[in-house]
């Protein structure tokens, strides 16, 4: 088969230390929140894009096994966007590899998909400015939006309609030198993807309005942390975004609960290091997992405490990344 056009692209995953949850425009997939992130060094997916024209149609491998059709189906909505923007039609084989544990359960579409929209759009021959890559980015996955930047980013909340919507870079990776361990937990069944549990969070919690009132004012605080580099500061605020964000969640019908007991255990090691003295702040997202942020001089301290935890599979130190980068190979 002739390749008519190749391109990769490595991007990392990002942690929300504002979090998004909920949407305001389903179709466009834009966020009822503004949320600010980190991306994290060391957490990469790399990604080929082939333009094959004699395909019937679009072919998806992940981490070397051919995708199921739903996965592919995703690869082909955001391969669709980019083409009708190219003004193209042949189809592409896409391999994708993520190089942290895959079995780890850690969400892997932040870095997928924005790693996927760099390489479509250099295979296609689309010059995209990175706001451009972010905008194709959030429509498959909102949080790949803020992959395409490195180091501390945001995501504006959305206004329905509004297609174009992308993430800005706050900060480069050099700003800060935190660290954010990330607590793995041993699996247990799958978790509602959050997709799903956003707008059953929308439809049935009663807390669902409150948290999107109240959410600006939350990304506020963190953005004044981050860029004063107050960890103290920007600690607490992270800590009531991600609790309230799972209120909202436990409080849906039916509930979904991301937690394990584990979870709570790991929240727990938290606060006992905070009490001696050590600033250590967690969050959590669709899935039991515990990410701690910290000073670099106390990671390997916060790691070992947390890796003591039973029910912890392993306690990864993670640190500010780089963002999207392409290769033509
Ligand atoms: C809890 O970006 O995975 O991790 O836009 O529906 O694909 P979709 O959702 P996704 O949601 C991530 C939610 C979160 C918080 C966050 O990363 O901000």
């Amino acid at each position: 088969m002739t390749v008519l056009d190749r391109a990769s692209a490595t991007a990392c995953a990002n942690i929300a230390l504002a979090k998004y949850w909920g949407k305001v425009d389903v179709r466009l997939n834009l966020p009822a929140v503004p949320s600010v992130s980190m991306t994290l060094a060391g957490m990469r997916t790399q990604t080929t894009v082939e333009v094959v024209p004699e395909l019937t149609e679009d072919e998806f491998e992940l981490n070397g096994r051919a995708a199921g059709e739903k996965e592919t189906a995703r690869v082909t909505a955001m391969l669709d966007r980019i083409r009708r923007a190219a003004r193209r039609t042949e189809p592409a084989r896409v391999s994708s590899r993520n190089d942290f544990p895959t079995a780890s359960g850690l969400a892997s579409s932040a870095s997928g998909f924005a790693a996927l929209a760099a390489a479509a759009a250099a295979a296609y021959g689309l010059r995209a400015t990175p706001a451009q890559l972010s905008a194709f980015a959030r429509a498959s996955s909102a949080s790949a939006a803020r992959s395409i930047f490195g180091g501390f980013v945001m995501l504006p909340k959305g206004r329905a309609g509004e297609g174009r919507l992308a993430a800005k870079p706050l900060h480069d990776e050099s700003h800060w030198d935190v660290r954010m361990v990330v607590a793995v937990l041993d699996e247990g069944p799958k978790d509602v993807g959050s997709t799903d549990g956003m707008e059953r969070s929308r439809h049935t919690s009663p807390l669902y309005q409150g948290w999107v009132d109240a959410a600006p004012a939350l990304c506020r605080k963190v953005q004044r942390a981050l860029a004063a580099r107050d960890l103290e500061a920007l600690g607490v605020a992270m800590e009531q975004s991600t609790v309230a964000f799972h209120a909202v969640a436990m409080s849906s019908a039916p509930p979904t609960f991301y937690w394990k007991g584990a979870t709570l255990d790991v929240l727990q090691a938290v606060f006992a290091l905070r009490a001696r003295g050590t600033l250590a702040y967690a969050t959590m997202d669709a899935g039991p997992h515990v990410k701690v942020l910290c000073e670099a001089k106390d990671a390997a301290a916060v790691a070992r405490a947390l890796g003591r935890v039973p029910g912890v599979k392993k306690a990864l130190v993670t640190e500010p990344g780089p963002g999207v980068s392409v290769s033509r190979r």
